[in-house]
């Protein structure tokens, strides 16, 4: 168990004996739920119980906070323990139960898995998500960046993650893209990157437009298809099958987790559509509204309060992005076992989550012990504070994007490493460039809209990914030399050893912090928490290593200041890990 759990569990010890001795109460697991740890600017950390519990039991905040102090004398883990305030607890750890904390974090496969409790989730994880014959957009970057974290930090807690790319693969753009490839004599082994693949869509689109046959033709098109005529379906392959192509160039260069198996896109529900119909026919849940098949479900109304109906079937008997999304909770409940569902979507679509949401719950397929999250985010922005778009106002391209990223690092590489070539320049200017990108996005609270500032994200100064590269290559490198000195990086910290300087004793207390915001990602499904608590570690890292030589020093502290530098990489080594960001051994 790490630290501050084991402070956790004696303070509300000491709360429970505080409360049944002082107090006629029966319990004190009733405040079980409650934050009750916070960090505080006067001493390392404040409790927060007292409040509210004193108030249940009736007594003055201010002495049950002081019957708990009382308790805790003797604690080993905590000391200079203080009443504060209206009954906040003010309380600082120990040198030797900070000292054994990081002691601890070398131990084991990683420093994040100091414990395994709790329950473990099957978490279907719905991400990137592009269209097939459409540029992707900075709005799938951001679900890209965001979902591989959220699978790697799930996967690292325990829980079991099932990745689902569900592409935009179906429905009636398909009729006329394929009405295009046939109308130009292309057949399905034509070689088409995804520029030709865009301008494919713009030439279909015009001709669908302004031409009322060809219109009729593709609607016969989307007939045919979903009637599995072999034409039809082996140019809708080689549609799908030349974006996944592009798709996967993008998660390459992005290091992401992502893979073909991954991919259901919408046409894998194609065949389970009509039974979501009639099940929620039979359930009584439909009704017929201006010809199509809706749900009506509390609390969504549009902006005159009327009732907004979630469309499961035209009114043409076709089926929309609704339909889909319901037969897709469907089956990863039923099917894939999920306990929880993550969709990880732009802002914008928050509504049409919410109400299929609550039309799954409606129905059914979504129980006690099944929930399903919307994990939204906001938007890139341009240097004029806009949406991010071209001078010509296109969207951007995405590759274009990340190579002008990588070809940023690669200046600032150069400027440092003038003797290095080309290919060892290239390497690390990717891994720089994308893991600028990334730290950038994911750093941020997910909600909020960000500035997409090349200059600002690929510095080694400031809040940014190659800052973090840097500190831990540095650490690498301290231990490296270390070693050369003949010094034992390995030998245990003398007993009764304790921290000499104040910046030693918060380098450990930071540490000591680090695998509670990988929890806070895992519970509120944001990143940002162990992008925050890495840049803390590697300030406190520098102050520390500022003041207090590791090499030169004497036996004993040389030993807990190794174990320091030990623990501080292997955070950051581990943290940058779960964030999907490389770290090279000098940028
Ligand atoms: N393809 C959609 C888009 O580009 C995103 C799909 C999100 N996932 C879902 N299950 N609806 O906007």
């Amino acid at each position: 168990m790490a630290l501050l759990d084991d402070v956790e569990t004696e303070l509300r010890a000491a709360i429970a004996s505080a409360v049944t001795d002082t107090l006629t109460v029966p319990s004190a697991d009733q405040f079980d739920d409650d934050p009750l740890l916070r960090r505080s600017d006067f001493a390392d950390l404040q409790a927060n119980f007292a409040l509210a519990l004193a108030r249940r039991v009736g007594v003055p905040p201010r002495d049950l906070a002081a019957a708990v102090v009382d308790r805790l004398a003797a604690s080993t883990t905590m000391r200079d323990l203080e009443v504060s305030g209206p009954g906040f607890v003010n309380l600082s750890l120990t040198d030797s139960a900070l000292v054994t904390e990081v002691t601890a974090l070398l131990g084991g496969p990683s420093p994040f898995t100091l414990t395994a409790d709790g329950a473990r989730d099957v978490v279907v994880i719905d991400y990137s998500a592009p269209n097939v014959a459409k540029q992707m957009h900075v709005g799938h970057l951001r679900s890209t960046i965001i979902g591989d974290v959220l699978c790697r930090v799930l996967d690292h807690l325990g829980h079991t993650v099932i990745r689902r790319n569900h592409i935009g693969d179906w429905g009636t753009p398909f009729g006329m893209l394929i009405a295009q490839l046939v109308d130009e004599g292309i057949d399905g082994d034509a070689d088409l990157d995804i520029a030709a693949l865009t301008d494919l869509y713009q030439r279909a689109r015009a001709h669908f437009d302004g031409d009322a046959d060809f219109a009729e033709t593709a609607r016969g098109w989307v007939v045919k298809l979903q009637a599995g005529d072999p034409t039809a379906r082996s140019l809708w392959q080689a549609l799908v099958r030349q974006s996944a192509r592009y798709f996967n160039e993008v998660y390459d260069l992005l290091d992401v987790l992502l893979t073909d198996d991954d991919i259901r896109g919408e046409s894998a529900y194609d065949d389970d559509l009509d039974d979501v119909v009639e099940e929620l026919q039979r359930l009584g849940l439909l009704v017929e509204h201006e010809g199509a098949l809706c749900m009506f479900l509390d609390g969504f109304t549009n902006r005159d309060g009327e009732p907004l109906p979630l469309i499961v079937r035209k009114s043409d008997g076709g089926y929309g992005y609704a339909a889909t999304d319901l037969a897709a909770i469907r089956r990863r409940v039923r099917e894939e076992g999920a306990t929880r569902i993550l969709y990880v979507v732009g802002l914008p679509q928050h509504l049409h989550l919410s109400m299929v949401f609550a039309a799954a719950t409606a129905a059914g397929w979504l129980a006690e012990g099944q929930r399903a999250e919307h994990v939204a985010f906001g938007s890139v922005l341009g240097d004029d504070g806009k949406i991010l778009r071209t001078r010509a106002g296109a969207p951007v391209r995405l590759i274009e994007l990340l190579s002008s990223a990588v070809e940023r690092a690669d200046h600032e590489v150069a400027i440092r490493h003038e003797d290095w070539d080309d290919a060892q320049r290239a390497e690390i200017a990717r891994a720089v460039g994308i893991g600028a990108v990334k730290f950038a996005d994911l750093a941020n609270d997910r909600r909020n809209d960000y500035r997409f500032d090349l200059d600002r994200m690929v510095a080694t100064v400031g809040a940014t990914g190659p800052y973090l590269q840097y500190a831990r290559a540095r650490i690498s490198s301290i231990l490296n030399r270390a070693n050369d000195h003949g010094i034992d990086l390995t030998a245990a910290v003398p007993d009764g050893v304790g921290f000499e300087t104040e910046s030693e004793r918060a380098l450990a207390l930071e540490l000591s912090h680090i695998r509670h915001a990988l929890l806070d990602v895992a519970d509120n499904l944001e990143p940002h928490h162990l992008c925050r608590g890495l840049l803390d570690v590697a300030a406190a890292f520098s102050a520390f290593y500022e003041h207090s030589p590791v090499v030169k020093a004497d036996s004993g502290i040389r030993e807990l200041r190794i174990a320091l530098c030990r623990a501080t990489e292997r955070v950051l080594t581990s943290g940058l890990e779960l964030l999907g960001i490389r770290s090279p051994d000098e940028i």
